[in-house]
């Protein structure tokens, strides 16, 4: 599967912090999503992690500060910055951060950083009243106003005994700002995508539900892969436990009404709107305010239907042509392509992705899906079986086909 990170030439600068552990990890998390990393440590990372780390993780030379005045020098500190899609330092230390902010070259590090003209991401990580102190905020804000993005740190027990601000991000939270910000300038930039996920929970009291086995992973992947295209995207979710694709606005809601609240809210001026959520198609006709105690009998439920939130979405698209594509999601335990086409024409769909969840290798928790996509113009397509991430892909880039015949 391509991320926005494959082939990219990407410069991991190390400071000196006991983070340097964790820039092992990130390196080999970057170069297995593709990248091409030339990392470059500074005199006092190498107190703590040795080159070789590096080199073992990336396949790729790890240079240091005799590389500068070694006999090809004066090609590595200009040749690695210009070569560089982006230049991360993660960790860097707060003396580092004073260095970049006041252009001081005086290392590789710091020389390829000047001689650089990619975007800059930074990753702080030192102790607490280090990064409070006003010099060190003042660098940041340097940095800042300079474009450079910022990722933590976050809070958490630091090296020094403290429990403050001051700890590097995990890696794979850097990782995730690292793909948001390789995707701008893709072909979805400048649109909008509203993305549903999850099953959503009608309350019968308030301790129990109706739900349904929805883990939200296929939903959560389609606004992964919309990202990665340079899109902007609203996540209505219904509870799940899955972290949030860095760079989405995340929505939480719990019910279908309220699923129907924030995605007819998203959707006012949305290119396009992919429900993915398994919305509960029936509400407890009551939801009782205490909790329903046994000593009174086996309790009979009585249901009440929910509002079809793909229907009620195509009747205000009729009249002011937002979203201008919808994609619904089919999920069928026999009859797959009959029940799909009929949805698809039922809910005014452009494109209807059917799975067929008897199947045991898709649908439900696994990470894996079988689809067949439905389109409005009668295309019928089969995937094979894919992980849910490469089906989203393949749902994206059908999307983006259809916003290219949508005539604005
Ligand atoms: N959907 C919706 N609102 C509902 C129910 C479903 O918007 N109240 C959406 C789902 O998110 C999905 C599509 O409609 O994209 C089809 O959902 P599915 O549960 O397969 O179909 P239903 O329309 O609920 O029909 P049935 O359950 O009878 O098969």
């Amino acid at each position: 599967m391509t991320t926005p990170l494959k082939d990219k030439h990407i410069i991991l600068g190390v400071t000196g912090s006991i983070a340097c552990y964790k820039a092992a990890d990130l390196a080999s998390k970057l170069t297995q999503a593709g990248a091409l990393v030339d990392v470059i440590l500074s005199e006092s990372a190498t107190r703590f992690i040795a080159p070789i780390t590096f080199q073992s993780v990336t396949g790729r030379r790890a240079y240091v500060d005799a590389d500068l005045w070694s006999g090809e020098g004066h090609v590595v500190h200009i040749g690695l910055g210009q070569a560089a899609d982006l230049f991360v330092v993660a960790p860097i230390t707060a003396n580092t951060m004073a260095k970049l902010a006041h252009g001081e070259a005086d290392t590789l590090l710091t020389v390829s950083a000047l001689a650089a003209d990619c975007p800059l991401l930074i990753a702080p990580a030192m102790d607490g009243g280090m990064f409070q102190h006003p010099a060190t905020q003042a660098n940041l804000e340097t940095l800042k106003q300079r474009g450079a993005v910022v990722v933590g740190p976050a809070a958490g027990h630091l090296a020094s005994g403290l429990k403050a601000l001051g700890r590097m991000v995990e890696p794979f939270e850097i990782l995730g700002h690292i793909r948001h910000l390789l995707a701008q300038d893709g072909p979805l930039t400048g649109r909008k995508v509203v993305v549903s996920a999850g099953g959503t929970q009608e309350a019968l009291d308030p301790v129990r539900f109706i739900g349904n086995h929805s883990s939200g992973k296929q939903g959560f992947a389609i606004a992964q892969a919309a990202l990665d295209l340079g899109a902007e995207v609203i996540l209505v979710t219904a509870p799940v436990s899955l972290e949030t694709p860095i760079g989405a606005a995340r929505v939480d809601v719990t019910s279908a009404r309220e699923m129907l609240d924030a995605v007819r809210a998203a959707t006012d001026d949305a290119d396009v709107l992919v429900m993915a959520a398994a919305v509960a198609d029936f509400r407890p006709a009551q939801t009782a305010e205490q909790k329903i105690k046994k000593e009174k009998g086996v309790p009979s439920v009585e249901l009440a239907r929910n509002p079809d939130i793909l229907l009620e979405v195509a009747k205000h698209k009729q009249k002011n042509g937002f979203p201008k594509v919808t994609v619904g999601f089919a999920a069928e335990s026999e009859n797959l392509r009959a029940n799909a086409q009929a949805k698809l024409a039922k809910k005014n769909l452009d494109l209807i992705v059917a799975n067929d969840i008897s199947a045991q290798d898709a649908g439900f928790a696994v990470d894996t899906n079988r689809v067949v996509l439905l389109s409005a113009a009668g295309n019928q397509e089969e995937l094979p079986l894919m992980s849910k991430a490469e089906v989203a892909a393949a749902v994206m880039l059908r999307v983006l086909q259809l916003l290219g015949d949508h005539h604005e």
